[in-house]
């Protein structure tokens, strides 16, 4: 190290602040000299130069090495993934040459960390995890894979898009709770409940919070949570997964109305939030190039009108038969649909027999409840919910018809007791979101390490 040359600022390898670096106006001035700690993302050696992608979860950075520091040992022999220091001075990249953030590092002194290099030869990253791994390698792989340009991007966007929901939640003054996890109810059916022994007891990992949220409202107002939601699914989709992240919201003293009204406001919000930031944009549009954001109001169909839909465009159900009311409308042709009309649509008032016990009849048309699955392109249903029943009689003849004892649920059927009040809300799957907003094919690539029917590793 050149002790000589002016002292080098530490950066992020994304610091884009021009006062910081003086490199916004760097055409006729002098760049900094920086410091930067990094990864080597990508490598590759000319004659006389060596160019290295650095990157540090932040950015990636162009780093040039040039005369004897190319020729050195370490640089020869540098492997991917290697943790480095650089000192050296920034400068616009040439007319016509491409890197991130169009800038290059020239640098004067450079030092592998003592941690040591990361493995190379055989066992280097790239003989591991590259483009044409199958997929379930990569699954077994996922902490090798998050280092990988489109996994960390999608993991970045959850994070905007999280955080976003919060950021949305308080505007709208809705308070955060955090129900449990271990539970001795079902909300949404018998059959994807994950059952364990706890303290010799049958219970349960939740399957939503959404009985628990509702407990709140009459001393909470509006409250959320963004919590994990388990189900036993045995099926291998693209849309389900055994642990997710359930984004889930209940409000007090509204109408079905204001319930889907309040639905396209949060997402769009929430997309607004996510779009103004200017690297989470970048990446959903490298993700998702033809990314529009969706038209306002969305489309609206009732149930009834989607099994006419069908019928219409000849789409049969699970059966190979042409759909009927009544039918639950099953992945493929939901998604079908979906994917025909191509934008966002609340798909309302399903039949109270495919849908869960606590949802209320409509005053209309007792055949159907007030209920509601938001579907997206490429994904189809990301987001469920409805009216709640919040007579106390009906919702004791929904147990019985449904066949659950209510004793467990004493106090959920105590809410309908003292002091109820016409109240909804909904959950939304993370994951689907993030499918849907970063036009990835399954869920299992928008959380960290996903776990489905036969994966419960790393
Ligand atoms: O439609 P669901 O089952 O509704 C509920 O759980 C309600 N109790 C929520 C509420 O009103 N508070 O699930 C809601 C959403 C689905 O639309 C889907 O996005 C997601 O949760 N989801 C799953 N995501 C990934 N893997 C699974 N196995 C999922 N099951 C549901």
């Amino acid at each position: 190290e050149d002790k000589s040359l002016p002292e080098a600022v530490k950066i992020k390898l994304d610091d884009t602040d021009a006062k910081k670096i003086q490199l916004g106006d760097g055409k006729d001035k002098k760049g900094t000299r920086v410091r930067v700690f990094g990864r080597v993302h990508r490598e590759r050696r000319q004659k006389e130069v060596m160019f290295v992608t650095l990157r540090d979860g932040y950015g990636f950075m162009q780093v040039i090495l040039t005369g004897p520091l190319a020729k050195t040992y370490d640089a020869l022999t540098l492997t991917r993934e290697t943790s480095m220091q650089i000192l050296g001075e920034l400068r616009e990249v040439p007319a016509g040459a491409h890197a991130p953030n169009g800038r290059e590092l020239h640098a004067d002194y450079f030092k592998i960390l003592d941690v040591g290099r990361a493995a190379g030869g055989d066992d280097a990253i790239t003989n591991r995890v590259s483009k044409d791994t199958e997929h379930a390698t990569l699954l077994d792989l996922r902490h090798l894979a998050l280092r990988g340009e489109t996994a960390s991007k999608v993991m970045i966007v959850r994070d905007a898009v999280e955080f976003a929901f919060n950021t949305v939640y308080k505007e709208l003054r809705f308070r955060k709770v955090s129900p449990p996890a271990l539970v001795q109810t079902q909300v949404e059916g018998g059959a994807t409940l994950f059952k364990f022994n706890y303290y010799n007891e049958e219970a349960y990992l939740t399957q939503s919070s959404q009985l628990y949220l509702e407990t709140c409202l009459p001393s909470m107002g509006n409250v959320y949570c963004i919590e994990k939601s388990f189900r036993a699914e045995k099926s291998l989709t693209r849309r389900h997964l055994a642990e997710y992240t359930h984004v889930e919201a209940e409000l007090d003293f509204i109408d079905f109305g204001d319930l889907l009204d309040h639905l396209e406001e949060i997402m769009c919000r929430v997309l607004d939030i996510v779009m103004s930031d200017p690297v989470t944009k970048q990446y959903i549009m490298e993700l998702n190039p033809e990314f529009k954001l969706p038209e306002r109001p969305f489309k609206r169909m009732k149930y009834s009108d989607a099994i006419d839909w069908l019928v219409e465009h000849d789409i049969k159900n699970e059966d190979g038969e042409t759909h009927k009311f009544g039918d639950d409308i099953a992945e493929a042709a939901e998604r079908r649909m979906t994917d025909i009309i191509d934008k966002p649509i609340f798909l309302t008032h399903f039949p109270a027999e495919i849908k869960a016990f606590y949802m209320p009849k409509d005053k209309d048309d007792a055949r159907v409840t007030e209920s509601v699955d938001c579907l997206m392109p490429g994904v189809g249903e990301i987001v469920g919910g409805s009216m709640r029943m919040d007579n106390y009689d009906d919702l004791m003849a929904a147990f019985k018809r449904e066949g659950i004892d209510p004793t467990a649920y004493y106090w959920y059927t105590d809410q309908r007791k003292y002091g109820s009040s016409p109240h909804g809300g909904y959950g939304l799957g993370l994951e689907r979101f993030l499918a849907w907003l970063c036009k990835q094919h399954t869920v299992r690539d928008c959380c960290l390490y996903p776990r489905y029917f036969g994966r419960c590793k790393p």
